[in-house]
């Protein structure tokens, strides 16, 4: 990053990532992953899905349902075998009422349930049976394709009873409280997974599956997994990666979050947390006096902002940062900024999600050591999510730090956006199942 002036010089060195760290961190994600696999001490937890790749040949109208972090997402998915799809119907609805007249994020897992059973009653208007591919985003302990635990909450998600609870169990009980005996859950699958599923179904060479949005996780397909003798795909749990270390400001996020010491990269990384960083940062050097002429800022500044405010602040690019101004006046700022001030914002948010590119490039190079340590392959990584999809300059700083890692075997690696990769994904999954 050119010239930056002095306050954020420093910033700079807190956010700053080495190619030498970067390598190391690779390194150790590749150590981590081997003790995962083979059930030593890990901070990754390398979780079987029972899933093996699909032919593209799949065919048929399935259900799908994609339980985020944030949105609920229900699709009719026909498959039409060649790799190609049609989506024939879907709803979406967020899990808090922005208005706030719901919140499923911190219930019962009953009223929870019942809202995805809802979601799903209107694209499953005929006979039956709808066979349903359940994309459920957070870590689960899996003894079948159909039958997982939510080992724990992550993203700040707190709906009591859920945890430790058979997942499918609850949706089949909530589709039975609404009559909806003709919608049978057949598979229930990470989202990373799902992802990977989806973009494995169009290209067969796609062999690692990623979320860069609210969450970041990482899955691959493991050529020798220890359950079974087919390869299988498996969800890394990457947003738990612990053996990297923090500034200050990851240190006060993750003191202020539902689970301290918990996700440790993903608190680094993921759109969930990189607006409360950002929102840190500008209390901080606003506290220094550093902005805004040395005065005190209006408290509204620090209202809490996420991966979106971000976007919109790194995309300003015009001369007087008209979009930063707006966000700032809006923030109760109006009159008290000037344009050293909006570029020092745009300088702080760039210094953030170059970082949480950055760090995921460096897990992806360690996935890529496991694979094949010379990279002697073509290998593809499908991404989804709204940083990758929608952060100006993520996914050109994903590519370029593949090369710093990789040099030349870069070339061999593909990474594209899977766009409505879990749903379509956890279709699927169905479909391999119920074949
Ligand atoms: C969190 C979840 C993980 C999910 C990711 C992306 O890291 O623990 O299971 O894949 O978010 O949604």
């Amino acid at each position: 990053m050119p010239d930056l002036p002095p306050p954020l010089r420093q910033l700079q060195a807190e956010f700053a990532l080495s190619t030498g760290q970067l390598a190391a961190i690779a390194a150790l994600f590749r150590r981590e992953m081997a003790a995962g696999l083979e059930g030593r001490t890990s901070s990754l937890a390398m979780l079987p899905s029972y899933l093996t790749c699909p032919t593209g040949l799949e065919q048929g109208a399935y259900l799908a349902l994609d339980f985020g972090g944030t949105n609920v997402r229900a699709l009719l998915v026909e498959l039409l075998g060649d790799g190609r799809y049609r989506v024939l119907g879907r709803r979406s609805a967020p899990l808090a009422d922005p208005e706030g007249a719901y919140d499923f994020t911190a219930g019962a897992a009953r009223d929870l349930f019942g809202f995805l059973a809802a979601q799903l009653a209107d694209l499953a208007e005929g006979e039956g049976p709808y066979f349903l591919g359940h994309s459920f985003s957070f870590p689960c302990r899996q003894t079948g394709v159909n039958s997982a635990s939510l080992i724990q909450w992550t993203k700040e998600i707190k709906t009591a009873g859920v945890e430790g609870q058979d997942l499918t169990a609850l949706l089949t009980a909530a589709l039975q409280r609404r009559g909806l005996d003709h919608i049978r859950p057949v598979a229930l699958l990470n989202d990373s997974v799902s992802t990977l599923i989806a973009a494995a179904y169009r290209e067969p060479r796609t062999d690692i599956g990623s979320i860069c949005g609210t969450g970041h996780n990482t899955c691959y397909l493991e050529p020798a997994p220890p359950w079974g003798r087919q390869p299988m795909y498996i969800n890394i749990e990457a947003g738990n990666f612990a053996k990297v270390d923090g500034n200050s400001y990851d240190a006060l996020v993750d003191q202020a979050s539902e689970k301290p010491g918990a996700a440790r990269l993903e608190k680094m990384c993921s759109g969930r947390y990189i607006g409360e960083l950002f929102r840190l940062v500008l209390q901080d050097l606003t506290g220094r006096g550093l902005l805004f002429a040395g005065a005190p800022a209006s408290p509204e500044l620090f209202r809490p902002s996420d991966g979106a405010d971000l976007a919109l602040i790194l995309g300003d690019e015009s001369p007087e940062l008209e979009q930063i101004a707006l966000w700032l006046d809006d923030r109760g700022q109006a009159g008290r900024h000037s344009l050293d001030d909006r570029s020092a914002l745009r300088s702080a948010a760039s210094l953030i999600a170059i970082r949480s590119a950055r760090l995921v490039a460096a897990t992806y190079a360690g996935v890529l050591q496991h694979l094949d340590p010379a990279v002697h392959r073509d290998h593809a990584i499908a991404v989804d999510g709204s940083l990758y999809e929608k952060m100006p300059g993520y996914a050109r700083v994903i590519g370029l730090t593949l090369a710093e890692l990789l040099g030349d075997r870069a070339g061999r690696v593909r990474v594209y956006l899977t766009k409505d990769g879990s749903g379509v994904g956890a279709a699927v999954a169905a479909a391999t199942v119920s074949r």
